[in-house]
C-alpha cells in the first residue's frame, strides 16, 4: 500500500519533469480517487439481498448516504458472512456492512462505527408449533447462521455444544431447512423475520417476539481496528441522523418514523 503511494509521488514527479501530460495508471494520475473496499453478505434482506444482480437493502442505501456525506466513493463486495470478518480482519477490504451487530467479544478484534439501529432476536416457527417462547426452544432442533448473534442468543438457551443447534451459512438456507422441517425453528434479527413473513405470507410461518430471553442489540459498520475511517464515517452517520437522511430511507424500506433519539443516546 504504502509502496504504492510512495511509487505513485515518484511517477508523478518524473511525468511532471518529463512534462508528460497524460499519466499512465491510476495511481500516477493522482486524480482518481482511492475507493473505499466495503465486503457485506447479501442474503439478509431487508439489511442486504440480491435483487436483478444487483446487492441492494438497507444498509446499500444507508451506506450511499454516509460514504457521500463523508466525501468517498467504495466498492462493495459481496462476499459471505464468515468470509467478511477474515477479510476485515486481514484488511483484504477496508471496512463491512451488513446488519452486523456491536458486541464487546467482536470489539476485542475489530472497531465499529457509532451504531446506526436498534435490533433484536426473533423466532420464526412453522404455524400450529409449540413453540411459543425462547424457553420452549430447549429440546428443539434449532437453526442459526453460523457465527451471528442469534446462534449466541440460542447457545445461551441451549448451551454451547448442543447438537440441536443447526449452523447454517446464511439465513437463505436455515429458512429453507426450516420450510423443509429439517429444523423445529429459526433464531435471527426480528427484522429480518418480519421482512420474510411480509413477503412470504404463503409459506405459513409465524414470528415470535420475546423480550425477556433476547436482548436488544445495536448495528455498526465494523472496520480493521485502528481504522482511519472509523472517524470519518462516525461523522457521516450523525450527520445523516441529524439532517434526516436517515429518517428518508428507513421510511423508504420500512414505512415508519425510525427513533432517531435511542440511536444518538448511544453515541
Ligand atoms: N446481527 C447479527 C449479527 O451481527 C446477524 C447479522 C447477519 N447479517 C448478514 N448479512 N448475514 O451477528
Amino acid at each position: 500500500m504504502k509502496k504504492g503511494v510512495l511509487l505513485g509521488i515518484i511517477m508523478m514527479m518524473v511525468f511532471a519533469l518529463i512534462g508528460c501530460g497524460q499519466a499512465s495508471s491510476d495511481q500516477a494520475s493522482g486524480g482518481d480517487v482511492q475507493k473505499v473496499v466495503v465486503a457485506t453478505d447479501a442474503a439478509f434482506a431487508p439489511f442486504e439481498y440480491m435483487e436483478k444482480g444487483e446487492i441492494v437493502g438497507f444498509d446499500i442505501d444507508f451506506l450511499d448516504a454516509v460514504m457521500a456525506e463523508a466525501g468517498l466513493e467504495y466498492d462493495l463486495k459481496n462476499i459471505g458472512w464468515d468470509p467478511l470478518f477474515a477479510a476485515v480482519q486481514g484488511k483484504e477490504v477496508d471496512m463491512a456492512i451488513s446488519g452486523i451487530t456491536i458486541n464487546d467479544k467482536r470489539k476485542q478484534t475489530y472497531d465499529f462505527s457509532v451504531p446506526y439501529f436498534q435490533s433484536t432476536h426473533m423466532i420464526l416457527v412453522p404455524e400450529g408449533s409449540d413453540i411459543k417462547n425462547a424457553n420452549d426452544l430447549i429440546g428443539k432442533k434449532v437453526g442459526v447462521q453460523n457465527g451471528t448473534t442469534g446462534q449466541a442468543a440460542v447457545e445461551k438457551l441451549l448451551g454451547e455444544e448442543n447438537e440441536n443447534i443447526k449452523k447454517f451459512e446464511n439465513n437463505v438456507v436455515a429458512i429453507m431447512e426450516l420450510l423443509n422441517g429439517g429444523v423445529d425453528a429459526v433464531v435471527t434479527d426480528n427484522t429480518v423475520v418480519n421482512e420474510y413473513l411480509k413477503n412470504n405470507p404463503d409459506k405459513n410461518l409465524v414470528g415470535i417476539e420475546d423480550p425477556t430471553n433476547f436482548e436488544s442489540e445495536f448495528y455498526g459498520l465494523m472496520f480493521p481496528k485502528g481504522s482511519e475511517l472509523k472517524e470519518k464515517l462516525d461523522a457521516g452517520i450523525k450527520t445523516v441522523i441529524e439532517n434526516g437522511t436517515y429518517a428518508e430511507i428507513y421510511k423508504e424500506w420500512f414505512g415508519s418514523e425510525p427513533n432517531v433519539d435511542v440511536l444518538l443516546e448511544q453515541q
